[in-house]
């Protein structure tokens, strides 16, 4: 079982161990919250001290499931930040053990919402192994073209925000913070103060080095958003501590520009952990 106590006692909670790894989930939101592969005994994740976990806000930290938009719901007023699957029950559909890997299969209550025009089906795959693969297939099951975002708005675990370094994370971004203008990414990627960036990053590994490197691949994205609140912002945020930004740092694998899928195709978002 599980040694870390974090997360005894609290509803919905799934533990799964096997050779290689251990990684709790809720199934609130199917939201990873803990993973720590065995051959270095590290917690990947960070999940804020201050997290709510009364199944009705979603749980900040770990890796909550944005779908079927990012930001603001389309229609103004009319749905959560987000999307509305990370505040809602999944089921688990299967679960296959390996010794080295444990497969889990996760579909939410109600992936539908016809009054905002999404009629679909959402899977995710969670695979735990030496690695953590999160894999979430959309399929369209409307007769119509629909366009979708999403992300898997991973929190990693820093030691201290301020000697973390990114890599391979290039390109052009738009500055949430600045009007979405359009931006060149720093050559050197540090952070020193509040950032929320959507780089139109498609498919790049990233590492976060920090006093241990974490490495990120995402398939199936457009864009990689990276997000730290800095102090002000963690003041404003009743579900984290006033210091919770120096533990932090979100690596997002998203779609952001709208993607869209004929009546009956699918697409699969993938964010690998290790
Ligand atoms: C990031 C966004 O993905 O999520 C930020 O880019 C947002 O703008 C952050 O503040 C947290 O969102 P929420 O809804 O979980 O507080």
């Amino acid at each position: 079982m599980h040694n870390d106590n974090r997360f005894i006692s609290l509803p919905h909670l799934m533990e799964v161990e096997n050779s290689q790894g251990r990684a709790v989930i809720s199934l609130f939101g199917a939201q990873v919250l803990s993973f720590v592969p065995k051959h270095d005994a590290r917690e990947r994740l960070w999940v804020s001290p201050t997290a709510v976990f009364d199944g009705q806000i979603p749980i900040r930290g770990g890796i909550p499931i944005c779908w079927p938009w990012f930001g603001k719901a389309p229609i103004e007023e009319k749905g959560p930040n987000h999307g509305y699957v990370r505040n809602q029950l999944w089921t688990l559909k299967h679960c296959d053990y390996h010794e080295d890997n444990t497969q889990l299969i996760f579909e939410p209550a109600n992936a539908s919402d016809t009054q905002l025009g999404y009629k679909a089906n959402l899977q995710l795959i969670i695979n735990i192994g030496r690695a953590l693969n999160i894999e979430l297939t959309t399929t369209n099951l409307s007769d119509t073209t629909c366009t979708y975002n999403a992300a898997l708005h991973s929190y990693f675990n820093v030691s201290n925000i301020e000697n973390v370094q990114l890599e391979g994370v290039v390109g052009e971004y738009f500055d949430q913070l600045d009007n979405h203008c359009v931006k060149t990414t720093p050559l050197i990627y540090r952070f020193t103060q509040e950032v929320d960036r959507i780089h139109l990053c498609p498919e790049q590994p990233i590492v976060i080095n920090d006093e241990f490197v974490t490495r990120v691949k995402s398939i199936g994205n457009d864009s990689i958003v990276i997000w730290n609140p800095w102090i002000t912002k963690s003041k404003q945020l009743k579900d984290m501590p006033d210091n919770g930004y120096k533990h932090m740092v979100c690596v997002e694998t998203s779609i952001t520009q709208g993607l869209q899928l004929a009546p009956e195709q699918s697409h699969k978002l993938v964010q690998v952990i290790e």
